[in-house]
This record gives structure tokens, C-alpha cells and sequence, in this order.
């Protein structure tokens, strides 16, 4: 072997050795978040001889995006505030003097659920006559699809792609009628859209349901109950309340019934009643007002003697429960032979004359508080 040829197979050995083209690691190698959220790509080189230059590629050549932002030495790529135009293959290529390294991440949106229903309702059929409802569903992860009938939990036979459910129903009386929900669920929720059957020339018999069934105000306030109803022909809502009449400042609207500045009185159960030709059908709203406490004291002067037992009585009406507290304005100290009682009570067995002054009784519940002044002398 000549001097010659030993050198070429030594450098093709160092060129091997050390003149590698890099090998590049990317991770993620997929990412699934949701739009506005954040992701980062980090790109690392395994092997290769430096100096490498990392750069970051959409599949297909595309602009990255305004969104999209480098690292200093372009091995993270950070997508913030994501987009559907973000999602796709992205290409970390390394390079160096030998050659290049690519490796690929990929990035998809995640999706909640969304439902399309056709045709939309209320739609109207004849007796023997059948209806296809058509529902499909977008969402990333591809949502589970299904149809059930309003009150039941069962799923309905369908036919069902991918992305869409239909189902055939068959109105051959009153009951095969009603409200038709198509269900989109995945793991990033869930979506319904209905459809309501109503037989032609049938009748059905008014179903009311309200949104709230227990609602709490203070007074003051405005109160809106919503009631809804379905049946056939269209079923007349009308309000009530029970075992008395409605408020004086009511206003009823489009099924709901508006009260306004309601008082303690107003509290109770109210009634929607939907009424037509086959019946009617009532819902239930049971309505609370609470009311800050206003004090009082049963007597606001005492004039007593030394030695004495004093009572002072603390009364409040409004919402329970109500505490009480007792304290003396102007910041004398309470005799140390004072005992108050849950229900507003003071008491001291023995008066001083010292303990001549105004009392303070604070009646507080969870919307407010209100104090009363009882005065108290003390001579020989
Ligand atoms: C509801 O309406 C029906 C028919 O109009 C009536 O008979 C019934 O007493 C009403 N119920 C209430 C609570 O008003």
C-alpha cells in the first residue's frame, strides 16, 4: 500500500466517523390540543458533526404563520394561541456539511362536538306516513352519534356513517310523534340538536316543563320563570300561584312569567299551566326571597338602680338564620357580668352604675345586617 493510497482510505474513514449527516429526534410526535391553546415542537439532534442549522417546515411548503415561533437556535417550535390553519405536519430539517436530517411531528385540533339536524321542525305528518331525520356530526375526536326520543333514554335504531346517524321513524298514531334528539358525544362533550314530529290533524297533549325548578331572589329583585310547552294544537300557557294570587307587579311574556321587585310575600310555589283542546299539563317553580333583617328593640329606654337584673330583648325580622350581637356605642366596655343569648337576648344580674349608656343590638343573615339602640340608665 502506497502513501498515497493510505491517506484516501484514512480520510474516508475520519469522513465516516466524523463527517456525518445529522440524525434529528422531533417531540411530540403528535400533538392534539384545543383552538387557543398552546403547543411547543422540540427538535434535537442525536448525532452529526456541527455545526448544524435546525430550520422548521410546514408539509407542502406552506408559511408557517404569524403564530408560529421559533427558538433562538430554531430547535423549539411554539404555536401559540392555535388555529385550524395550524393544524398539519410539521418537519424539523437539521444541516450541516454532509448532508440532512429531517424528522416530523404532527399537530390536529381538537374539537368540541357540533350537531346538524334535518330537517329542522316541527314537522308535520300523516298517519302511515314515514320521515327521515338526517343529524351529522362534527368534532375532533369524531363524536359517537345517536338518536333517542325526548323522555327515554334508549337509543333508536339508526343508520350511521362516520359522521352522520339518520333515522327513519314511522307515525302510525299519536305516540310514534314527538321530540327526536340526535346526541353528539365525544371526550370534548357533547351536542344535541331535536327535531319535534307532530301528527297532522292529530292531537297531542300539552307537556309543560320549566327550566328552573327552585329559585332563589332578595328582595328587591327581578325574577324570571320560563316555562315551556309542546302538544298539538299549541298549548296556552298561563301562570299561577299557589293558594294565592299572583304578585301585583307581574308581567307574563312569551310563556314566562316576570316579577318584579319582589318582596318577602312572593315566595311560594308558582304554577305554568299549559292548557289546550286534549288537556292541560302543569310544571312547578318554588320561589324563595330572602330579606336582610330589620332590628328592633322591645324597650329603648330603661332607667333602673344599682343592683338590678337588666333584660334587654333584641327582636329582627328577615331571613334566617339571624345572629345577634350586642355592644355598647361609644366604646364603653361591656360590664364583664353581661351574658348575651342566641335569640338577641342581653342580661346583666346586677347593674352599675357604670353601665349606664347605649346599647347596641346588630342583626345580621347572609344578605345583610340592621341595628337597633336601646338606652339604659342606672341612678341611685
Ligand atoms: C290549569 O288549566 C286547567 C284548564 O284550563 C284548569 O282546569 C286547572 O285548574 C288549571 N290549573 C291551575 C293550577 O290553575
Amino acid at each position: 500500500m502506497n502513501v498515497q493510497t493510505t491517506a484516501l482510505i484514512l480520510s474516508a474513514v475520519l469522513y465516516t466517523v466524523w463527517g456525518q449527516s445529522p440524525v434529528v429526534t422531533a417531540r411530540p410526535r403528535t400533538a392534539a390540543i384545543k383552538l387557543g391553546e398552546t403547543v411547543s415542537f422540540h427538535c434535537r439532534v442525536t448525532s452529526g458533526s456541527q455545526p448544524v442549522q435546525l430550520e422548521w417546515k410546514k408539509n407542502n411548503n406552506q408559511p408557517l404563520g404569524d403564530n408560529v415561533k421559533l427558538g433562538p437556535d430554531g430547535a423549539v417550535l411554539t404555536i401559540t394561541n392555535v388555529r385550524l390553519s395550524n393544524q398539519g405536519g410539521y418537519r424539523c430539517i437539521a444541516t450541516n456539511a454532509q448532508g440532512k436530517g429531517t424528522a416530523s411531528t404532527s399537530l390536529t385540533i381538537r374539537q368540541p362536538p357540533k350537531v346538524r339536524v334535518t330537517p329542522s321542525g316541527p314537522l308535520s305528518v300523516r298517519t302511515g306516513e314515514s320521515v327521515t331525520l338526517e343529524c351529522s356530526a362534527t368534532g375532533k375526536p369524531r363524536p359517537s352519534i345517536s338518536w333517542i326520543k325526548q323522555g327515554s333514554e334508549t337509543a333508536l335504531m339508526s343508520t350511521t356513517t362516520d359522521t352522520t346517524a339518520s333515522l327513519q321513524v314511522r307515525v302510525m298514531s299519536a305516540e310514534d310523534a314527538g321530540t327526536f334528539v340526535c346526541r353528539a358525544q365525544s371526550r370534548e362533550g357533547l351536542a344535541e340538536g331535536r327535531v319535534e314530529l307532530r301528527l297532522e290533524g292529530g292531537a297531542s297533549f300539552p307537556q309543560a316543563s320549566v327550566t328552573e325548578t327552585d329559585l332563589t331572589a332578595v328582595e328587591g329583585q327581578s325574577v324570571t320563570m320560563h316555562c315551556h310547552a309542546t302538544g298539538s294544537p299549541t298549548p296556552e300557557i298561563s301562570w299561577s300561584k299557589l293558594r294565592a294570587p299572583l304578585p301585583w307587579q307581574h308581567r307574563v311574556s312569551g310563556g314566562s312569567l316576570i316579577l318584579n321587585n319582589v318582596g318577602r310575600q312572593d315566595s311560594g310555589q308558582y304554577i305554568c299551566n299549559a292548557t289546550n283542546a286534549l288537556g292541560y299539563s302543569e310544571a312547578y317553580v318554588q320561589l324563595e326571597v330572602d330579606s336582610p333583617p330589620y332590628a328592633t328593640t322591645l324597650t329603648d329606654e330603661t332607667i333602673a338602680r344599682p343592683g338590678d337584673a337588666l333584660r334587654l330583648q333584641c327582636l329582627a325580622h328577615g331571613t334566617h338564620p339571624i345572629r345577634f350581637r350586642w355592644t355598647r356605642v361609644g366604646g364603653a366596655s361591656m360590664s364583664p357580668g353581661a351574658e348575651t343569648t342566641k335569640d338577641g337576648l342581653l342580661k346583666i344580674a346586677q347593674l352599675k352604675v357604670t353601665d349606664s349608656g347605649t346599647y347596641k343590638c346588630v342583626a345580621t343573615n347572609h344578605v345583610g345586617s340592621s341595628e337597633a339602640l336601646a338606652k339604659v340608665t342606672v341612678r341611685a
